[in-house]
């Protein structure tokens, strides 16, 4: 009669579980470049998001102590740390997300674009992974230039048969970060309720904050605020590089706008409704093939590339200035592709 009841309290209280609206269904997320500056913080924030319930951390090197360390907090996710290529495939299989902090970041005097050489290899061959051992997952791009390596990923998943185009993320999640925290803090609106989209692309004045679009509004900002503020949102990963002077650029805001945008990707997969992030994707908004705008998120990923929204002359003029410079940077990625 004991056994009876014991059980019967086990399956209500599975049943319970599987239908609360609390429960989550299982998600794998994989972090490659786990050991890094990004991918240390970003490790952490997602073993603290309840979506998760396998974390793979991944890196060439120092991966066993960063899973240990993350593996003792008392939060639903099981850690493990893989290291070496050897160990790369059993890293991602499985994968719900996985997200790319992995490669070189700037020191002062560099360009995002100076890193290419380095990280475009780095991306393409962990990309070459990503399609054999887990096809379906939703790849959130970290490693920079982002503008030339979610193009490299596009190729290197179309010669793999693998490419779906709902499925590739440029995370330009720092730049709407950025732009909303300078904005809450010139126009004195309370910031956690502020959203700013960012389009275009990640770099440079291919980053372009639409302020005109900014809530809550804030009429009081002048012509020349706007443009402070919009050039301080581009040059906001020269801010940090400099003044970490030669020991890096931006991770800690960068683990945690990863984090933010990964967890608005899982939640698309569950199924929550109305989930709506800038991105770096595929799109056919402007004449570019790939363009960051706004992107609603669902089970498939990519749900819908919203447009771009009425625009101020000033941000119609960025927009133009910024396509040259965006293009080159995608056929650069495609290009390197083909020949590497
Ligand atoms: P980091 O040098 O501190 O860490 C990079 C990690 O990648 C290292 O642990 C390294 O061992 C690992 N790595 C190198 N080759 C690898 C491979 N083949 N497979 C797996 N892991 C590998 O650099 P940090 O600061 O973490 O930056 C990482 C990347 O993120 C850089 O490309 C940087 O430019 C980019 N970034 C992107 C931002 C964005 O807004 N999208 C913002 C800030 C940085």
């Amino acid at each position: 009669l004991r056994r009876a009841s014991s059980s019967s309290c086990t399956s209500s209280h599975l049943l319970r579980r599987s239908y609360s609206s609390e429960s989550h269904p299982e998600r794998k997320v994989a972090v490659l470049g786990a050991a890094g500056g990004i991918g240390q913080p970003l490790a952490l924030l997602m073993k603290l998001n309840p979506l998760v319930s396998t974390l793979s951390l991944y890196d060439i090197a120092g991966t066993p102590g960063v899973a240990a360390d993350v593996g003792h907090i008392n939060t639903r996710s099981e850690v493990a740390g893989f290291m070496g290529e050897e160990q790369l495939g059993q890293a991602l299989k499985g994968s719900d997300v996985v997200i790319i902090p992995a490669g070189v970041p700037r020191k002062p005097g560099m360009t995002r674009d100076d890193l290419f050489n380095i990280n475009a290899g780095i991306v393409k061959s962990l990309c070459i992974a990503i399609a054999k051992y887990c096809p379906n997952a939703l790849v959130n791009m970290i490693s920079n230039p982002v503008n030339s390596t979610v193009p490299i990923a596009a190729e290197v998943f179309k010669k793999a048969g693998t490419y779906d185009e709902r499925k590739l993320f440029g995370v330009t999640m720092l730049d709407v970060v950025r732009a909303k925290t300078f904005y809450a803090g010139k126009s004195k609106v309370p910031v956690a309720e502020v959203n700013v989209p960012v389009v275009g692309g990640h770099a440079g004045i291919t980053i372009l904050p639409l302020f005109s679009q900014a809530t809550p509004k804030s009429n009081d900002l002048s012509d020349e605020e706007i443009k402070a503020l919009t050039k301080r949102t581009q040059d906001g990963g020269t801010e940090v590089v400099e003044a970490k002077a030669g020991k890096g650029s931006a991770t800690l805001s960068m683990a945690y706008a990863g984090a933010i945008f990964a967890d608005a990707c899982l939640k698309g997969l569950n199924g929550v409704s109305d989930v709506v992030e800038c991105s770096f994707v595929q799109s056919n908004i402007t004449e570019l093939p790939f363009f960051a705008s706004k992107v609603r998120l669902g089970k498939n990923g990519v749900e819908e590339v919203l447009g771009l929204g009425p625009l101020s002359d000033y941000e119609k003029q960025g927009l133009e200035s910024l396509k040259p410079e965006l293009q080159a940077s995608i056929e650069k990625g495609i290009k390197f592709a083909h020949q590497n």
